[in-house]
Formats: structure tokens, sequence, C-alpha cells
């Protein structure tokens, strides 16, 4: 679940979500909403995959029999299924710059050009979709041969590497001249940036780094054995999602301001950045910088794999549980769905940046429609069905894993799960949808 969880929602979405909308106010935001909104969401849904040993689909069929409820938990799993088409986009963007790591390109030139590369690159219409083919070729090929367990165990080696490497990158970005702007960002907030849309997209970020109301942790928990602690993983894996995005905003801004970029400089922040940082680091040692680029982009790539493969895996879970579908058949064909949605979602950067519906890019329009809808309403859906269509001697019986330990501040939890969560949620969706 934390190979979910911690991806390029923490390195790469995070930093621009925090210069987009407002710096620390913004951070303010998403603690309180992992801790009141995603935490109750994932212990929910923990405690539906566990119960049913389901899938979204076959759980909301199971507790609710004979009722229509079960498409909404295939809405869940549609949902995950945009997500990786513009996830492996910005996958295959990993590829470029770890391919550029290994060529040495970022101290060609000087540090103030290499920001501007990236806007060269993903403007162009091939090299990216090329790149974005890989990057899902890749995540298909391991959810396709059941080689999870492998890439799981060679994560568990690069996820210290990458914690590592962030905290270099983070105090070398300390150094740099200007830097204190960043961090000035960073923790003095404005209150006044507080809005709705601030809340939103907020809680947004939280859910999507956290992997919440699309139905993968839901999916992986119907693998957890029953003596397993569900809230001591909760906590575990929110805990260390949180800890990587701060760590990855506080390595990025103070350099983001050194470099004179803009916080909100959009989806390519870190892109612009870190090669800005690699190169200037190369100013002063070359092999270091080379080190430490290629490592970082080589960790951030199999973090971003680990979270792609929980996506196909929801998808293809369905199709062999529901649908009867043989592994292969059930790859090949979510495959050639997520690559045309994700080929669009990366044409929208060049040859399709006027195709705008609802004023978005279609690469910004799942994003949004996504994190802030409907990752939004499943998150709701999953805390109803835990909280009310469950017993509370289910729910005791879950989160003590049978009696097994005390369950930890059970009371609260069943509270946040039945009445806090939802009514959050729901409020600021629907505030949301009318603005
Ligand atoms: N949590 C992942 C990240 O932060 O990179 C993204 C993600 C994975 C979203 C799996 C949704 C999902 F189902």
């Amino acid at each position: 679940m934390a190979g979910s969880a911690i991806g390029l929602g923490n390195i790469w979405r995070f930093p621009y979500m925090v210069g987009e909308h407002g710096g620390a106010a913004f951070i303010i935001v998403y603690i309180l909403a992992t801790l009141f909104l995603s935490l109750p969401i994932f212990l929910s849904e923990s405690i539906l995959g566990r119960r049913t040993h389901l899938g979204p689909f076959g759980a909301l069929a199971k507790i609710s029999p004979g009722t229509k409820w079960k498409y909404m938990g295939l809405l869940t799993i549609i949902s995950a299924l945009i997500i990786l088409s513009f996830y492996s986009v910005v996958g295959g963007w990993s590829v470029d710059y770890f391919v550029k790591s290994l060529t040495l390109s970022f101290s060609r030139g000087g540090a103030d050009s290499v920001p501007a590369v990236f806007g060269s690159f993903i403007s162009k219409p091939v090299a990216p979709l090329v790149c974005h083919t890989i990057f899902l070729l890749l995540t298909a090929l391991i959810v396709g041969f059941g080689v999870k367990k492998g890439i799981e165990l060679f994560s568990k080696v690069t996820l210290p590497l990458l914690f590592i490497l962030i905290v270099v990158i983070l105090v070398y970005s300390l150094s740099l001249p200007g830097s204190s702007a960043g961090i000035a960002y960073l923790v003095k907030p404005d209150f006044s940036k507080i809005t709705v849309e601030t809340v939103a997209y907020a809680m947004g970020q939280s859910f999507f780094s956290l992997s919440l109301g699309v139905g993968t942790i839901l999916t992986y928990s119907s693998h957890i054995s029953k003596s397993e602690n569900l809230m001591a993983s909760g906590i575990g894996t929110a805990a260390s999602d949180m800890g990587f995005a701060m760590l990855a905003g506080f390595a990025v801004m103070p350099a983001v301001f050194a470099a004179g970029i803009a916080p909100g400089a959009g989806p390519g922040l870190i892109f612009e950045t870190l090669p800005y940082i690699f190169a200037k680091m190369g100013e002063a040692s070359p092999v270091i910088s080379a080190v430490v680029a290629i490592l970082f982009f080589l960790t951030i790539l199999v973090s971003a794999l680990t979270s792609s493969i929980s996506m196909l895996e929801t998808g293809v879970s369905y199709l062999e549980e529901e649908k009867g579908m043989r592994r292969w058949s059930a790859v090949g064909l979510l495959f050639l769905l997520t690559w045309t949605l994700g080929a669009l979602c990366s044409l929208s950067f060049g040859p399709l940046a006027d195709v705008q519906i609802f004023g978005c890019t279609i690469f910004e329009l799942c994003d949004k429609l996504t994190a802030n809808f409907l990752m939004t309403l499943g998150g709701f859906l999953f805390t109803i069905f835990a909280g009310w269509k469950l017993s509370k001697d289910d729910l005791r019986d879950e989160l003590s894993s049978g009696g097994l330990h005390r369950p930890v501040a059970f009371r609260l939890t069943v509270f946040l799960i039945r009445y806090i969560a939802p009514i959050v949620i729901i409020t600021i969706f629907i505030t949301n949808l009318f603005l």
C-alpha cells in the first residue's frame, strides 16, 4: 500500500499544487485533510476490502446485494484507469529525464538554460508519446507477468534510497542563494488564500497521494490477512506518504525561488527545477551531481511504477473476478484503453493544446476530474459503506483484527468514518461543483 501511495503524487504533483494554491496555507489544509478525511477513507477501504476479500465492484455487491451500488464501485475502477492514463504521461517524462541523466544532459549549456528544456520537450508530439508508451508497457508487463512481488521487493531498497536522495537535494537546495524565499513561502501561511477551491484542491491532493476513492486500497486490502493491524498500516502509510510529500516540497521550492522559476509554473515544475539543481551541483562536483541525478530519476521511476501497477491491477482484478477474463487479455484491453487516453493527454501539451473542455486541456481535465471529483465521490461512497452498511461490531472486529488487539481510538475513528468524513467531503464537493 505504501508502494501505491508513494509516487509521482508526492514528488511531482505535491510541489506544483503547493505552488499553484498558495504555499503554506495549502499545506496546512492538506495536513488537516489527511488526518481527518483521508485516514478515515483509507480505513474504510481497508475494512471493506478485508471483510469481503473482493475488489470495489464485488465488495459493494456483497454488502448491498441486489442493488445498483456495485456500479458506483465500477465507477471507482474507471477513475483509477483515467488516472493511469495521465499518470503514465508523467511517468514517461521521468523515463526521458532518467535517460537525460544517464547522458549527462543537465551539465550541458549552464544551469540557467536547463529549465527551458522541459518546455521544448513536452511540446513535441513524438518523444513524450514514445516515453508514455514505454512507461505504460513496463506497467502492463509487470502486472501481466505477475512479477509485482519482484518490484515490491525492489522498491524496499529504492524507497529508502529515494528518501536519502531527497534529503541530499533538500540540503543542497537550501544552500542556493535566494532559497530562503522558498522556505518562507512554505512556512508562512497567508490565510486569506484559503478558499473553497483551495480546500478542494488540498483534499484532492491528499486523496491522490494516498490512492483513495478509486478502489485501489480496497483491492489491495482484499489480500490482507486477518491478523494485520489495519489502523497501524493506515497510519504508517499516511505518515510515510505525507513525509515524502513534505520532503519533496522543501527540496524543490527553495530551488524554485533560487532559479527564478514561478511557483505556479504548473505540472512541469519539478522537471524544470531539478535539472537546475543538478546543473548547479555539477558546477561544484560533476561526478556527485551525475550520480545523484541518475539515482534520483531511477528511484522516481520505480516509485512511479509501484503506483501505476496498483491502478492497472485494480482494473485487471475486476475483469478477472467479475468478467472471467484471462489475465493477459485483461491487461491487453486496459493497456489499449489507457494508452489511447494517455496519448491524448500527452498531445495536449503540444498539437492538441488548443482543444479545451470546460476551459481545461485534456490532461488538466483528466487530472481535475479524478482528483477533485471522482476520488472525492469514491471516498464518500466508501465511508458511507463502511460506516453505515457495516455494523459497529463488524467495524470493531476489523479494527481489532478479530479481537487480537485493542482498537486504538475506536469511537473517534467510527465518528470520523460515519459523520465527519462524509459530511465534510460532500459539502466541499457540492460547493466546488457550483463554483
Ligand atoms: N498515490 C499515487 C501517487 O501519489 O503517486 C497515485 C495513485 C496511485 C493514485 C494509485 C491513485 C491510485 F489508485
